[in-house]
């Protein structure tokens, strides 16, 4: 089987532009699991779906068609009932909402089983939070990626400025301490380091210096 690598850690540590470009150079298949998160979140937002109400979202989750795709470039697409959502799921509102949608095992079942479906062949990296603990605890290289509250807050910021969308520093900070205390405080699948994951703290590395450190420590079969 071709490997799988799972990378996980919390927002902001560089997970996904390191997990598309290892990808990239090892001609593997990237998954963004955050982003099935974030289109049940969008769904769930525009349809005033209570975001309490465990058996609403279930009901929600399963009724959605949610599709991957990945262009030429290695990014992926994210469809949800046919509609091109992935530029709409990155919107401050999304970020606000997004952990609370992901407490509820309701939902977390639903999408954790299209995620091992997509990685039964193997030939995946795949980001998120609880990939190397859960969703693929048998993957052969596991990566936990962390940086410091505040460089995590200052590339998060940058991102949505390239973006076109204007948040203070500080307002970004907070939203990702929030975010950081519900993934690793929930009860079901919480962000937390497999005990058998490699950790880089990527505070002071460039995303080159971050890709370079994990294809060096996988050996492809
Ligand atoms: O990686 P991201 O910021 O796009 O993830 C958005 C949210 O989705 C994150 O705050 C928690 C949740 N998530 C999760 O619970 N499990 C995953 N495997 C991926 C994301």
């Amino acid at each position: 089987m071709k490997a799988r690598i799972a990378i996980d850690g919390p927002a902001g540590a560089g997970k996904s532009t390191v997990a598309r470009a290892v990808a990239k150079r090892l001609n593997l298949i990237y998954l963004d699991t955050g982003a099935m998160y974030r289109a049940v979140t969008l769904a769930a937002l525009r349809n005033g779906t209570d975001l309490h109400d465990k058996k609403a979202l279930e009901a929600l989750t399963l009724s959605l068609q949610l599709d991957i795709r990945t262009d030429e470039k290695g990014n992926n697409l994210v469809f949800l009932n046919g509609e091109d959502v992935t530029a709409a799921i990155r919107d401050p509102l999304i970020n606000r909402h997004v952990s609370l949608v992901a407490l509820y095992p309701e939902v977390r079942s639903i999408m954790v089983q299209k995620q091992r479906e997509l990685s039964r062949r193997g030939g995946v990296v795949m980001d998120g939070r609880d990939i190397g603990t859960h969703v693929m605890p048998d993957a052969e290289y596991k990566f936990f990626l962390t940086a410091s509250l505040e460089e995590r807050a200052k590339r998060r910021q940058a991102e949505l400025l390239a973006a076109g969308k204007t948040v203070s520093y500080e307002q970004v900070l907070e939203e990702i301490a929030a975010r950081d205390k519900i993934d690793t405080e929930r009860e079901h699948s919480p962000l937390r380091a497999a005990r058998d994951a490699v950790i880089i703290d990527t505070t002071e590395m460039t995303i080159e210096q971050v890709v370079e450190t994990i294809i060096d420590k996988v050996v492809l079969v």
